[in-house]
């Protein structure tokens, strides 16, 4: 009695202890929430259960959850399939709508009825309908002699199997998904919506207020939100777009709370985290810190000062642009951020006490030796091993592939194959006519001096760090005059005129008509003479024979070790409660508004409003130009019901666990209910990919009440309120 009394003390202490240390950690796999969470999430406020969260028998908060274009998550706000998700999710959509003339991206757009809503094509959103675990099922037929590629292809065919048998019979799509680096396997059941239309989003001023300036930064003060519409045929299904379609009628919707907000407060996010490496060695994060983010960083800085130059000097240049600068930007910031936050918490130091402490726990038992006695070890080797063949994934990705000649130049790569090879003239017309159709859409976009530019720095990147990346010939002329060799590169006849590509394939017609009467064969294929060609071709193809094979066999090699390394953590920290890294899978993480102190003299309030935002005004900077009406409002104190204190609240931080891909996700109080959207997290906090501190992780939400009062006072679509079902 006593000392079953003096164990479950013990065993309190430790709780108590790790509830403290790990108090906001962890994006949590709904449908466990009931088994692992829904204790510790009610004694920090949660007046629901996990079932009100999670639930596969009736409507629960997952049913208002989407993931929004593959990369993003929005929540649905009405009975009409209205939905909510950041400006930058949308961004890209509204950039396809806009021009010099009727430029949304700038201004703003608001549909004031149904029939002005704008529909977009590709753009879906996905709903969760239900997942299980299928581990079992999997793994079920799994030896410890397989190799990793035989391990592999078992994976795969249970996976597949499993995927078409849980969805015969309904459109619904089914995916597996491997879980703590292959230990655990989850199968997810999902229903994708195909007309998805675009109702209104504020002008790039509020939407990215602050710009790259304040990006990942608090305090914050940009409405980062956009409105979209699902759309379903007349029986409430996923259809392709149709004039025909209806608003789609949601099993669930969010309430909106407008009441107070106060520090403290539980809150926690639903939505599609995208990646995230919690369990990695000490050797991988020195890596990350010292060469992969430093590389990254320098080639992106270069390239966004070639872009600024360009979208600085010309308004159409800058409209085009604007997407992809911010989407450069973004990561260029992140990547930053992520290796000083690293540093400050020291992770690898971090990393390597708990390694010292792994170590010693393999050496207190015979059977732990056997089994992971090498494991550090040949985890050191095989980072080491695999650091050159990394660093050069990262040049092939982020400087040479980005650059857009490339990526053109590339695709008549097929076309060159089929002549080596010998075609059919039918078959080649119809080839031709594909490319040139391609070339047309490219060149008409195609801005060549600022991808010359580029070229020169990227390229010159590629032969300071990897020239192994290029062969031998192109090493010497580059070497002696890079930019006048990448220069010749750009006067090709690829990238000349689309007439030439015609013309070679008039040329190709004669020359070997009455060799070959059916068939086309040209023995040095398309382009020998072409100088972009040859360059970008060779370049390819060392990378692909001599880089990549190597890149893939250490990184299978990686993975495996690191799947046993998670399973032996697990085993040896039986008094933590695990979480899986983000796939791009549903998952839950709470926490509560909260600031926090960047250093010892600075400590932030979680909160932000409009009279800041309106002290941030700088007209002459373009980050922070204020529209005129918003100014009005302000200084019309024209703020409705949306005034707290004197002011409207702008944005607030909180200590939910959040990455890449929650952008848009719902921020919710206690109840459930809507309070915000989050959009990003402060620059310390972005190392919590690698390492989460709860004393600087925050993640960073437009406060909901900012959202009504631009769609409202600002933008005068009040219409769209009365949808929602707000509470005050
Ligand atoms: N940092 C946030 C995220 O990763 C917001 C990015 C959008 N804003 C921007 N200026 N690029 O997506
Ligand atoms: N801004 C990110 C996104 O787009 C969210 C984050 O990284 O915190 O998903």
């Amino acid at each position: 009695m006593t000392e079953f009394f003096l164990r479950s003390l013990l065993f309190c202490v430790l709780c108590v202890k790790l509830t403290v240390a790990f108090a906001d950690e962890g994006m949590w796999v709904p449908m466990f929430l009931s088994k692992y969470n829904e204790a510790d999430m009610q004694s920090k406020g949660l007046k629901l259960s996990a079932e009100d969260i999670y639930s596969v028998n009736h409507a629960s908060l997952k049913d208002a959850v989407v993931q929004f274009g593959g990369g993003c998550t929005g929540e649905l706000i009405s009975a009409q399939g209205l939905l909510l998700t950041n400006h930058h999710c949308g961004r890209s959509r509204v950039q396809s709508h806009s021009t010099l003339e009727n430029n949304y991206l700038e201004n703003g757009y608001w549909a004031m009825k149904r029939s002005e809503e704008l529909s977009n094509p590709g753009l879906t959103v996905t709903f969760l309908v239900r997942m299980e675990d299928v581990t079992s099922e999997v793994l079920n037929n799994l030896t410890s002699e397989m190799t990793e590629a035989e391990r592999y292809l078992i994976i795969e065919k249970a996976s597949k199997a499993l995927e078409k048998k849980m969805v015969e019979g309904t459109h619904y799509e089914a995916k597996v998904k491997e879980f703590f680096g292959g230990n655990e396997y989850y199968i997810f059941i999902t229903e994708t919506f195909k007309d998805v239309r675009l109702v209104g989003a504020p002008p790039y001023s509020i939407g990215n207020f602050g710009g790259d300036t304040d990006n990942w930064i608090w305090p914050r003060h940009t409405g980062d939100f956009s409105l979209f519409r699902i759309y379903a045929d007349s029986l409430n299904r996923p259809a392709e777009y149709s004039p025909d379609n209806v608003p789609y009628k949601p099993k669930k919707h969010f309430e909106i709370s407008m009441r107070e907000l106060k520090e403290g407060d539980f809150t926690m996010v639903f939505g599609f985290p995208g990646r995230t490496q919690e369990y990695l060695t000490s050797f991988a994060v020195k890596q990350l810190v010292e060469e992969e983010d430093p590389l990254k960083i320098s080639i992106r800085e270069k390239r966004l000062a070639v872009m600024e130059k360009a979208m600085d000097s010309d308004p159409q240049v800058k409209l085009n642009l604007t997407s992809k600068y911010a989407g450069i930007s973004n990561y260029y910031k992140k990547y930053m951020g992520e290796s000083r936050g690293l540093k400050k918490v020291n992770a690898v130091q971090k990393k390597q006490e708990l390694e010292k402490r792994f170590g010693e726990w393999v050496n207190a038992d015979e059977n732990r030796k056997v089994k992971y006695a090498n494991l550090l070890p040949e985890l050191e080797n095989t980072y080491n091993e695999f650091a050159p063949y990394n660093q050069g994934m990262v040049l092939y990705n982020e400087a040479f592939t980005t650059l857009d000649f490339v990526t053109y130049v590339n695709s008549f790569a097929k076309l060159s194959e089929l002549l080596k090879s010998g075609v059919k003239r039918e078959v080649l017309k119809v080839e031709v006519e594909k490319q040139v159709k391609y070339a047309r859409s490219f060149l008409k976009n195609y801005n060549r001096s600022v991808d010359l530019e580029s070229a020169k720095n990227q390229i010159k990147d590629i032969i300071k760090y990897m020239p192994e990346i290029l062969t031998g010939k192109q090493n010497k002329k580059l070497n002696k005059d890079s930019n006048k060799y990448i220069t010749s590169l750009f006067s090709t006849s690829l990238l000349d005129s689309l007439e030439s590509i015609a013309a070679l394939y008039e040329l190709i017609e004669r020359r070997t008509h009455y060799l070959y009467p059916d068939t086309i064969k040209l023995e040095n294929g398309f382009g020998a003479n072409d100088l972009a060609f040859q360059f970008v071709s060779t370049v390819t193809q060392n990378f692909k024979e001599n880089i990549y094979p190597n890149y893939v066999k250490l990184d299978i090699k990686l993975d495996s070790l690191n799947r046993i390394y998670t399973q032996a953590l697990r085993e040896m920290q039986t008094d933590k409660l695990f979480y899986p890294d983000a796939n791009s899978t549903l998952r839950l993480s709470y926490g509560k508004v909260e600031g926090y102190a960047p250093n010892d003299s600075v400590t932030y309030i979680p909160f932000s409003n409009l009279d800041e935002l309106i002290a941030k005004e700088n007209p002459n900077d373009k980050e922070f130009v204020v529209p005129a009406k918003l100014k009005e409002l302000y200084q019309k104190k024209d703020y409705g019901e949306y005034a707290v204190n004197g002011t409207v609240p702008v944005c607030f931080i909180a200590s939910n666990h959040t990455t890449g891909g929650n952008s848009g996700s719902p921020v919710l109080n206690a109840q459930g209910q809507l309070i915000g959207t989050n959009f990003d997290r402060n620059w310390e906090g972005t190392a919590a990919d690698v390492m989460y501190d709860p004393t600087q992780a925050r993640n960073i939400s437009v406060d909901i009440r900012y959202t009504l009062f631009i769609i409202d006072k600002f933008a005068g679509a009040k219409y769209l309120l009365d949808e929602m079902k707000i509470v005050k």
